[in-house]
């Protein structure tokens, strides 16, 4: 038995719009409750202020309910991890601040865990783990990036966005066609329904090899319907086919890059993260250039793509193996440090 199996983590993730509280023994999930803010489809996007306000309702119960289900009490927790950034720096404050607090009141440590390096080993919440060295492709709201993960403390960026993030694109496209927020679900709801290839929209090529570009298609879709739909609603059936052939492109887009890398990189394994890593489209296209490649794909199940405190918590433990610890001064940040992948 490893030593870190006697470990209860708390991890608690405030970053946006879905305040989630874990309790992790170990690795092995105990418990992990999300509570999402449904409330910000009425505004078509997250409003900061409303969301810390709904994260500040929620933290206290979150953390009673999970310490009930597991049978645990505080005294039980040995290790304390909250989301530090990056995120929307009120909804940060609020988690970050009621770890800290936490960890303050039991003299237990704490953690602050960068988001996105919760997302990047959440594959390791999965029964089968990713093994290094592998490639990872980080598909979220705020974020595209193509990582080289060597170890738990040594990751390496290989390519990002140059504009807007993948799950960003589905969402701006489910507006276009008057779908709700937040629109990946949406778009492969509709997608079902359509013909993929009823569309070319482009694929971006860039002067980087592993780069991604969605602006280009975002505004190919926003011509289309201007063109084709000036005064009247678009029918459903259109709908459908604008979906699913946006999201052909743009899942096309995210694997060409993924495989190219794979390619060029001598890894054992794949792995897919965040929310975007939700896409049964996008699953099944990593899943089948792993199974040509002759390497393993990890992908977390559903409720580990879009945020969630079981991420946070576990990166939380992984610091902590490797002897790192925050001290109570830790800071919320908004944005990923610019040098963040690099000084690891
Ligand atoms: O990781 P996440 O929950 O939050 C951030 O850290 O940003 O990712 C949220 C993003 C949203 O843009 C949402 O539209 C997208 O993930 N998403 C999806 C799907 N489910 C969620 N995109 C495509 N297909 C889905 N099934
Ligand atoms: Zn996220």
């Amino acid at each position: 038995m490893s030593p870190t199996t006697e470990i209860n983590v708390l991890g608690i993730e405030t970053s946006c719009d879905e305040t989630s509280v874990a309790v992790l023994s170990g690795d092995k999930v105990k418990v992990n409750l999300i509570s999402s803010q449904d409330f910000h489809k009425y505004y078509g996007g997250v409003v900061p202020e409303l969301s810390s306000r709904a994260h500040l309702q929620m933290i206290k119960p979150l953390v009673d309910s999970a310490l009930k289900k597991t049978n645990l009490g505080l005294k039980d927790i040995n290790l304390i991890a909250a989301t530090a950034g990056p995120g929307l720096i009120g909804a940060l404050l609020v988690g970050l601040t009621f770890g800290k607090g936490i960890s303050f009141s039991l003299s237990k440590p704490f953690i602050a865990v960068n988001h996105i390096e919760g997302h990047i080993f959440s594959g390791f919440l999965s029964d089968k783990k990713p093994q290094f060295p592998y490639l990872v492709l980080v598909v979220s709201g705020g974020h595209t990036l193509l990582l080289y993960v060597k170890s738990f403390t040594e990751i390496y960026k290989l390519g990002s966005t140059v504009d807007d993030a993948a799950g960003e694109a589905f969402d701006k496209v489910s507006k276009m066609l008057g779908l709700s927020y937040p629109g990946g679900k949406m778009i492969e709801e509709k997608a079902k329904s359509g013909d993929e290839n009823s569309i070319s929209f482009p694929i971006a090529e860039l002067k980087q090899e592993y780069d991604f570009s969605f602006s280009g298609l975002k505004t190919a879709v926003l011509r289309y319907i201007q063109k084709n739909y000036t005064d009247i609603k678009i029918p459903e059936n259109d709908v459908c086919n604008i979906a699913a052939s946006f999201q052909k492109a743009a899942v096309t887009a995210l694997v060409n890059k993924l495989n190219y890398a794979v390619q060029n990189f001598k890894v054992k394994s794949i792995s897919l993260v965040g929310g975007v890593a939700a896409n049964t489209l996008l699953r099944n296209e990593i899943l089948s250039v792993a199974d040509k490649c002759k390497i393993t794909a990890v992908i977390p199940a559903f409720e580990y793509c879009g945020d969630n405190g079981a991420m946070i918590a576990l990166r939380g433990l992984q610091l902590y193996v490797e002897g790192i610890t925050s001290d109570l001064n830790a800071k919320p940040y908004p944005a990923i440090p610019p040098d963040h992948f690099l000084t690891f």
